[in-house]
């Protein structure tokens, strides 16, 4: 199908820009000599994820069960779910493992920890565990030199649970902006999960695997000793955001939403278009970054950035193009936008944008397109 033909609201993915952002993680992680193992969320899209284990991905990482289901029924079987999981979806995880899914799970707290090994016990079913560790102060976590480390370690390897490794993610690499500050946060990612590998070790506790990554600490790395892994899910499409953090330049970005001009407000300078919130995501991830995208950067339909307007505001079906200037007036709106016009959309954050529609059409260089699922829910 041409891009003229498509419908709009649509989520389109640039293929070639997609496989250079895979081509350019992979060939870091070879350099650096660690697997990666790329976080599947970004897109839940089987397409891409065999993209990228073509490229050399070895296993992936999930952040829901339904991901892991999904992509083990389509022949993926390593498999982190990387979310701290609740004792009532044990059974799930459980129904994997009998499948033959080399599933880990991730805890980092001493009541999880005992639960997994209860029901383990209760099921006759061994579960490996990797334990979540906190580099950042991002979010979840244990930190490397607190006693609830060696805590949950052995209660899961007293209670007949494999301890798999250790697992951090620095997720405030988001709110940096400079290469020294990144390559600063890789580090101490670094460092951290390492040292909480340690720990472990030296209390008799096996931990052969140590993961790190986000996308900025992943690309940002110089070297990691001790590490045997990597993560990272929104650089196979990169967004805004990631722009404004510095490890991509806008025509990296392989995810844009296209969008028809609708209608304007010719005295207010704006043209409507029919992509809104529903379409664009509610996020609005660059307002605090050094520059404000709104609610996304508008190119042409051949990909060519407008630079001077954006997507102002929206509601949940109208988008708002606008001057960048919120001062400066288009005078000529009508004539540059006209109605039915087609546009391309880059978005703020692509994990969510992704998750306002049911498939994304992949664009290959000659301008077709083709059809890829993705999948939502829990
Ligand atoms: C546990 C975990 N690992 C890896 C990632 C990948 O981060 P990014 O999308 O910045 O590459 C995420 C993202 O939220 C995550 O939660």
């Amino acid at each position: 199908m041409k891009l003229e033909q498509i419908e709009t609201p649509a989520a389109l993915i640039d293929i070639a820009r997609m496989q250079k952002n895979i081509a350019r993680m992979q060939a870091h992680m070879n350099t650096l000599g660690v697997a990666f193992r790329p976080h599947v969320k970004t897109t839940k899209c089987i397409d891409v994820v065999r993209a990228q284990i073509a490229a050399g991905a070895r296993g992936i990482t999930v952040s829901t069960l339904k991901e892991a289901e999904a992509f083990f029924a389509a022949g993926v079987d390593d498999i982190l779910y990387a979310v701290s999981i609740a004792p009532s979806k044990l059974p799930r995880a459980l129904a994997l493992r009998r499948q033959g899914c080399d599933l880990k799970l991730v805890v980092d707290n001493p009541i999880a920890a005992s639960a997994i090994a209860a029901f383990g016990e209760q099921h006759g079913a061994t579960f490996e565990v990797w334990i979540e560790v906190d580099t950042d102060g991002h979010r979840s976590g244990i930190t490397p030199e607190q006693d609830t480390l060696l805590e949950v370690g052995r209660i899961l390897h007293e209670n007949g649970v494999k301890v798999g490794g250790v697992m951090t993610h620095a997720g405030s690499s988001y709110e940096l902006n400079t290469q020294e500050a990144l390559v600063a946060l890789a580090e101490q990612e670094r460092a951290g999960c390492v040292r909480a590998a340690q720990r472990l070790r030296e209390a008799g506790i096996a931990c052969p695997a140590v993961s790190v990554g986000s996308t900025p600490t992943a690309l940002a790395a110089a070297q990691l000793d001790g590490v045997t892994e990597v993560r990272a899910g929104v650089y196979v499409l990169f967004d805004l955001v990631m722009h404004n953090v510095g490890v991509c330049a806008l025509d990296d970005i392989a995810l844009s939403v296209l969008a028809t001009v609708i209608g304007h407000q010719a005295d207010k300078g704006w043209a409507i278009l029919d992509a809104g919130w529903m379409a664009m995501s509610r996020d609005r991830g660059t307002s605090k970054q050094a520059h404000d995208f709104g609610y996304g950067q508008p190119c042409l339909l051949n990909g060519t950035l407008l630079p001077g307007y954006v997507v102002s505001g929206a509601n949940q079906e109208h988008g708002i193009l606008s001057s960048t200037d919120a001062d400066t007036q288009v005078t000529d709106i009508e004539q540059r936008f006209p109605i039915g016009m087609k546009l391309r959309i880059l978005p703020n954050h692509a994990c969510a944008t992704g998750a306002q529609f049911p498939e994304y059409h992949a664009v290959m260089p000659d301008g077709n397109s083709v059809e890829w699922r993705r999948f939502q829910g829990w």
